[in-house]
């Protein structure tokens, strides 16, 4: 039985190669690819390659080529099934299981999208080449889009009285016809009537390409109808799922850090038509979590580039709100405000791409900075409005899900408020420590993307150590069961918890640890930027001691359990599942 193609693309589409690759092959990246040393082959010299843009890898020495069910089947053996259960849980995607359903869902799916490849092609065909359609073309024209552009997003023209339903019934069932949203049915004329006739069309392509939506802009000014229409969602188009023109942006991931989410489809279109490629749009709809994470998958920075009126910047405090939940330590958002009555497309249109970059560059802030100030602008610095303000940003902080960035963001947002409020104990001097410290983490972070999540958490752990001897001397309980997992890691450990033991006279400047160890150590250690606030403080040192533990206790446990899982793809022998619920437990406790 085929799993279906949407169930392989969303696996797809949540899994770099990359990633997939690497935790069986050491990668390196060089350039839009990644090489590594051949699975395939025993050599010195590395002849392996991923390319995430194009989806699949190659090995030149011998030949070998695919896409990551294939890594997984050639390199581990494993069936087309068993590859498939693997990486849907590496994708976080719930095991698919077949039924009668899923076979006419899958069926569903393929007439569903061949009803709108051909909508579109057909229009698209007749907006180019029929001289009925000249009206449009030239609004186009006139909007300053070349040939080029509507090409590339496969724009159309829907004529007023060209009903392509009978065409359509020549090849695809009514029923599809009728559930695929294009039409809808008239009761008084008893017949089905093109909702987008009279418009120009924006096909809304899966993220896999193929078109499932349109979106229909028509051309008179102040017309009595909806400036944008949209195809209502079916069983294949959730809007809040989707992002306009994600399937061209997303192949462009290794050459951007950045993605532009813009509000219209003009938008995307505009900044294309001007050499921005990397841009999404979200259909008009508040920003969803799901929206958040495809864009995090594949991109480091979503840039949120609002249009420059107030329900722009209103749509931008519910997204800031919304997607700071997904901050993570390599991922960035910021928000770029428009001036007055521009949107993305007007300002490019008129002012053209290196203004745009240039004005994106100088006006950028950072998704808490935006938040802050969002809120401050609504005070009026009486003690109510201040303690709303606290709150609220408390409230935000705390919905964040990365507990590193949550503790910063928290920082920050109190030293901002303890700006505000320069008579209140902590005073100046301890927000600006504390606003430094967090740009500077985000420094470190972006540079520290080649360490594992381990080693970092390893070396936060060390750096305590380090840094607080006195105190370990005293609480050396504290080192019990902590699960290190790298070599590296261990070995100092040992040696740290040695010294400790002995009684001997510390000396930081003789340490007996590697200097390139130790300097990685202090390069590395996030929580370096924390530790001197909590040097003094006793109880925060154990407890932050203590939480850091357990994170890596997490991450000991999420590797064995990932090993076991992959040995379960194998051997699915009911030992590995309890080995693996038992652990799963454990996690659930720590
Ligand atoms: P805008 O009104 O900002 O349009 O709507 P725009 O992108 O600037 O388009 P042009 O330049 O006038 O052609 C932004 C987005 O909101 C949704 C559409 O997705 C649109 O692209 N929208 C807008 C609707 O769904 N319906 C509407 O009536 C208007
Ligand atoms: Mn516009």
């Amino acid at each position: 039985m085929k799993y279906p193609k949407e169930y392989i693309d969303e696996i797809k589409t949540r899994l770099k190669v990359s990633h997939v690759v690497s935790k069986h092959v050491q990668l390196k990246k060089r350039g839009k690819e990644f090489v590594g040393l051949s699975p395939f082959k025993n050599e010195k010299t590395p002849s392996f390659t991923v390319n995430d843009e194009k989806g699949f890898f190659h090995c030149f020495s011998t030949s070998e080529h695919g896409n990551i069910f294939d890594f997984l089947m050639k390199t581990q053996n494993l069936k087309f099934g068993e590859a498939v259960k693997t990486l849907a849980l590496q994708a976080g995607m719930r095991p698919y299981t077949f039924s009668k359903a899923d076979e006419e869902r899958e069926k569903a799916w393929r007439e569903y999208a061949g009803i709108y490849s051909h909508y579109v092609n057909f229009f698209h065909n007749e907006l180019l080449n029929n001289s009925d359609s000249k009206l449009s073309l030239n609004y186009l024209k006139n909007r300053k889009l070349s040939l080029e552009t509507i090409k590339s997003f496969k724009i159309g023209y829907v004529k007023k009285n060209l009903n392509l339903f009978a065409n359509l019934e020549k090849k695809f069932t009514k029923k599809a016809i009728k559930e695929c949203g294009i039409f809808y049915f008239d009761e008084k004329k008893n017949i089905f009537i093109d909702r987008f006739r009279g418009r120009i069309i924006f096909p809304i392509n899966s993220i896999s390409g193929p078109p499932i939506a349109i979106g229909g802009r028509i051309m008179e000014k102040n017309s009595f109808f909806a400036k944008y229409i949209n195809s209502p969602e079916t069983q294949f188009f959730k809007k809040g799922n989707n992002l306009y023109n994600i399937d061209k942006a997303r192949a462009l991931s290794n050459k951007f850090e950045q993605i532009f989410l813009v509000e219209g489809y003009m938008d995307v279109i505009g900044l294309n038509n001007n050499g921005i490629k990397n841009c999404v749009a979200n259909l008009g709809t508040a920003l969803t979590d799901k929206q958040i994470s495809i864009l995090n998958q594949f991109f480091n920075e979503i840039v949120i580039c609002f249009d420059g009126d107030e329900s722009g910047y209103k749509a931008a405090v519910r997204a800031a709100e919304n997607s700071i939940k997904e901050l993570r330590p390599e991922k960035q958002i910021t928000f770029l405000f428009l001036p007055k009555g521009e949107d993305p497309d007007t300002y490019i249109t008129k002012n053209g791409k290196e203004k745009f970059l240039n004005y994106h560059e100088t006006n950028k802030i950072l998704i808490h900075e935006f938040l802050f100030e969002n809120l401050k602008k609504q005070s009026n610095n009486s003690p109510t409005s201040l303690a709303i303000i606290e709150k609220k940003l408390r409230y935000i902080s705390g919905s964040i899900k990365d507990q590193y960035i949550k503790k910063y963001v928290l920082d920050y947002f109190l030293g901002k408020i303890s700006q505000l409020t320069p008579n209140l104990s902590k005073g100046k001097k301890f927000a600006i420590k504390h606003v430094a410290a967090l740009s500077e983490t985000k420094k470190i972070y972006n540079e520290s993307i080649s360490i594992s999540k381990e080693q970092l958490q390893e070396f936060s752990i060390l750096y305590l150590v380090i840094n607080n001897f006195n105190f370990f001397k005293n609480n050396s309980n504290l080192l019990i069961d902590l699960n290190f997992i790298t070599t590296d890691g261990i070995e100092v450990l040992c040696k740290l918890a040695e010294i400790i033991k002995s009684n001997d006279e510390i000396n930081l400047d003789m340490l007996p640890i590697e200097k390139s160890m130790l300097e990685k150590i202090n390069k590395f250690a996030s929580v370096k930027h924390i530790s001197k606030n909590i040097q003094r403080d006793e109880n925060k040192l154990r407890e932050i001691f203590n939480e850091m533990k357990k994170d890596l206790k997490n991450l000991f446990l999420d590797k064995q359990i990932h090993e076991l899982e992959s040995k379960f793809s194998k051997d699915m022998d009911q030992t590995t599942l309890n080995e693996i619920i038992e652990l799963k437990k454990l996690q659930n406790n720590n």
